[in-house]
């Protein structure tokens, strides 16, 4: 009866990330073949239907366990730093002024092209290595540091590469449209033509990629520009993302509700009507607060956003610029202190609604049966510890589909 079953028993609160959301002294039945949950249930009742040994079950020791996190947004395959512009930051320069200079995202371009696969490779498992450790079972990474075929397909293929090797899953995001080129530095409309119909048929083929994401902002590609450019993603089958009013107010949001995208990330600067807006056609919004603490700028207004019904993700936007973390704890700590989150919805922001924001919510971002078997346990015995514990990874063991992929 035991037959390919893994038993994870003795959790002492197990935060399902749906309803009922808390369940005390329960046990998860996994199906090992397929990595999906077979039952959820009270650990007593469960220890008396199904026959435990040590081969087949993992003791959580009364710890808290929860579903794996899952980062939203990142940008966390690059080459080269940019630790000079941070500096440059701190003495009072900003990051539209740097760019502005040529500095930026293009800088990272450069470092991209110049390094090999096998280095984008390395540098990327080590990364996912270090997200690992901290509970991520999912991670949406997006290219843009390419800007030219050959380098944002390098780009993708690491990605596509590290979701085979890595136990963690990369969903992959297009995005073309992150600056201008240099070799278009003077003529936008041409690269913005590039994209539509040079880059998009192409990267459209590939069924690892799920969305295409476009910079819209002040400097960056306006709405019109934007538009053209997921218009032609969405009708190749490719799902809309947008970088939208992070520098400044463009309207942002409100084109994403027009596209209907299935996310709106940063929103920074977004209007009152952008989220009436966003809230009426589902978009989710994906807020990113270790960007505005390292960009020293006002955090997006989640709370109005939770207040006003929207499905609110957070993520840690690692990138070699504007974000340079890949840190869950000060993720957690700066949604609950500087955006007003509560516990439920910090935890909900990088479980079910993070996967919302990746569209893969069928399948992960709560633990359910039918659902995968991508969970964490925690080295505490509640889930409060997570924003009470600042800065300290209490991540003790990382299930994902069912097997143990960290301890
Ligand atoms: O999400 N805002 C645009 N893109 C990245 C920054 C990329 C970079 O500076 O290299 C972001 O913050
Ligand atoms: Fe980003």
């Amino acid at each position: 009866m035991n037959n390919n079953l893994m038993i994870v028993y003795n959790i002492g609160e197990l935060i399902t990330s749906t309803d009922p959301w808390l369940i005390k002294d329960a046990a998860i039945v996994i199906n090992e073949k397929t990595g999906l949950i077979k039952e959820i249930g009270k650990n007593k009742i469960i220890k008396e239907k199904y026959n435990l040994t040590n081969n087949n079950s993992i003791d959580a020791k009364g710890a808290s366990v929860l579903p794996g996190f899952i980062d939203s947004h990142t940008h966390f395959v690059f080459g080269g730093y940019r630790a000079d512009e941070y500096l440059w930051r701190l003495e009072g320069q900003s990051y539209s002024e740097i760019m502005e200079k040529g500095g930026g995202i293009v800088n990272t371009v450069d470092a991209t092209r110049q390094t090999s696969f096998d280095e984008l490779l390395n540098a990327g498992k080590k990364r996912l290595d270090n997200y690992l450790q901290q509970g991520v079972t999912t991670i949406e990474g997006k290219s843009g540091y390419g800007l030219n075929i050959e380098t944002e397909i390098k780009q993708l293929d690491v990605m596509r590469s590290l979701n085979c090797k890595h136990p963690i899953d990369v969903v992959q995001t297009f995005m073309g449209a992150h600056s201008v080129s240099r070799e278009f530095n003077d003529n936008k409309e041409g690269f913005v033509n590039y994209v539509i119909e040079e880059m998009l048929p192409i990267v459209a083929k590939r069924e690892d990629v799920s969305f295409c994401d476009v910079f819209c902002d002040k400097g960056v590609f306006t709405t019109e520009e934007t538009k053209m450019i997921l218009q032609e993603a969405k009708s190749l089958g490719l799902k809309p993302k947008l970088h939208v009013d992070e520098i400044a107010y463009v309207g942002g949001a409100e084109l994403a509700a027009e596209l209907n995208a299935v996310s709106a990330e940063h929103l920074l600067k977004v209007s009152d009507e952008g989220i009436t807006r966003m809230a009426e056609n589902n978009v989710i919004p994906v807020i990113l607060p270790i960007t505005a603490f390292s960009l020293q700028e006002k955090y997006a207004p989640a709370r109005k956003m939770l207040d006003n019904g929207l499905n609110v993700a957070v993520s840690t936007d690692f990138n070699p610029g504007s974000s340079h973390s890949y840190s869950i704890p000060l993720l957690l700590s700066l949604s609950a202190i500087k955006l007003n989150m509560n516990l439920k919805e910090i935890v909900k922001a990088v479980t079910i609604n993070a996967a919302k924001a990746l569209d893969r919510d069928k399948l992960i971002g709560s633990l359910e049966p039918g659902k995968y078997a991508d969970l964490i346990i925690l080295d505490a015995p509640s889930y409060e510890h997570l924003i009470y514990n600042i800065g300290g990874n209490i991540v003790d063991t990382v299930i994902k589909k069912g097997s143990i992929a960290h301890k």
